[in-house]
């Protein structure tokens, strides 16, 4: 039966809406970067950001169903993201998403963001082989899932500590880069030597898939600022800024790579695919492309528009939840956290 699925989300600092068809044709998906907005703070601001959703929820929602050329009459289903995130973000788009339904008569979706970024392989590729690996790294959250269907995944590790997009934000924060840290240390990187300041690559216990990024961050200060309570140094620049830069992010692509590797050691996976707003880095991509062990995988490397926040996500998970009969009461609630870690099971 085919569905047709307005996708809203607002959990951290993008507004953003999609319409997809039957959870992997994107007819619209628009985004508003709020980053010129928290850029001074290095960060994003709850209250800041809550304000500009609201203000930019609708004409958002508008533009996405324009660009799809359809009406709310028409959709089948609207699906939000109501965890993990920001509470006062979550909740203007679950205002917005409860409205539409309300009035149109339409079932409500509430979809996990973290689970909404490992279905991404599924949208970008709906005849992923499985099972998967799944590596979701954005600003809020890295961790490693294995998918044995749609909806069904178990997750294999997560942060200790930072995540790997908070790496490189903070990381650019120290190099005197601009926020967000990810793109910045990727442009910053370009002609640089990877290998030419030597960052520990922390890899935890030899089973561990748990990653921890915070241990770079302080090497990286230390480089700077070699003489403990000394004063904070100049930003680098030239060629020391490029070879800091290219040596930092090879650093956190060494580790997503060599995490990803040991996952594919131990589980049979057919498939691996990425997601969350680091997967759009070019280096990480070629470091996958070209790994011996998992290029022979199927690679699923979504366009990068797929990667960061977006609505097109929360539409396709929206999808599966509809097939399965699982659409939310109207008082769906925000919740700050994601799922329960473990066994994260979409299925009841
Ligand atoms: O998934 P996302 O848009 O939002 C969260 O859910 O956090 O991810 C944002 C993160 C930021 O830390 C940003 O620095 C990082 O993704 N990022 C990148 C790139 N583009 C965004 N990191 C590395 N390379 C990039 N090209
Ligand atoms: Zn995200």
């Amino acid at each position: 039966m085919s569905d047709l699925i307005l996708g809203i989300e607002t959990s951290c600092d993008e507004t953003a809406a999609a319409v997809v068809r039957d959870g992997h044709v994107v007819l619209a998906n628009v985004v508003h970067s709020q980053v010129a907005l928290h850029a001074r703070w290095r960060g994003v601001v709850p209250e800041v950001a809550s304000r500009s959703h609201t203000e930019r929820i609708l004409p958002i929602v508008e533009q996405a169903l324009q660009q799809a050329g359809v009406t709310p009459a028409d959709l089948t289903a609207v699906a939000v993201t109501h965890r993990p995130g920001m509470v006062g973000c979550l909740l203007v788009g679950l205002a917005a998403a409860k409205a539409l339904c309300w009035r149109f008569d339409l079932p409500l979706l509430g979809v996990d963001h973290v689970q909404a970024h490992v279905h991404t392989g599924f949208l970008a590729d709906p005849a992923l082989p499985l099972p998967a690996l799944a590596l979701v790294a954005s600003g809020g959250h890295t961790a490693l899932y294995l998918v044995h269907a749609p909806g069904r995944t178990e997750r294999l590790g997560t942060t200790r500590d930072d995540a790997a997009g908070e790496a490189l934000d903070k990381g650019a924060a120290l190099l005197g880069l601009p926020y967000p840290g990810g793109p910045s240390i990727q442009q910053a990187a370009i002609g640089g030597d990877p290998r030419a300041f030597d960052l520990p690559r922390t890899l935890l216990g030899a089973d561990s898939l748990d990653f921890s990024f915070s241990g770079l961050k302080t090497a990286l200060l230390y480089t700077l600022r070699p003489q403990q309570g000394g004063a904070d140094p100049t930003p680098p620049t030239g060629t020391r800024l490029r070879d800091l830069a290219c040596s930092y992010q090879e650093a956190v692509v060494d580790v997503l790579v060599a995490k990803l590797r040991r996952a594919a050691e131990r589980h049979p996976v057919r498939a691996l695919c990425i997601g969350g707003g680091v997967a759009r880095n070019t280096r990480l991509r070629e470091r996958l492309a070209s790994d011996p062990a998992l290029s022979a995988l199927h690679l699923v490397l979504p366009e990068l528009s797929l990667c960061a926040d977006n609505g097109a996500m929360i539409a396709s998970l929206g999808s599966l939840l509809l097939r399965e009969g699982r659409a939310a009461a109207l008082d769906l609630d925000a919740i700050a956290t994601p799922q329960a870690g473990g066994k994260a099971r979409l299925r009841p």
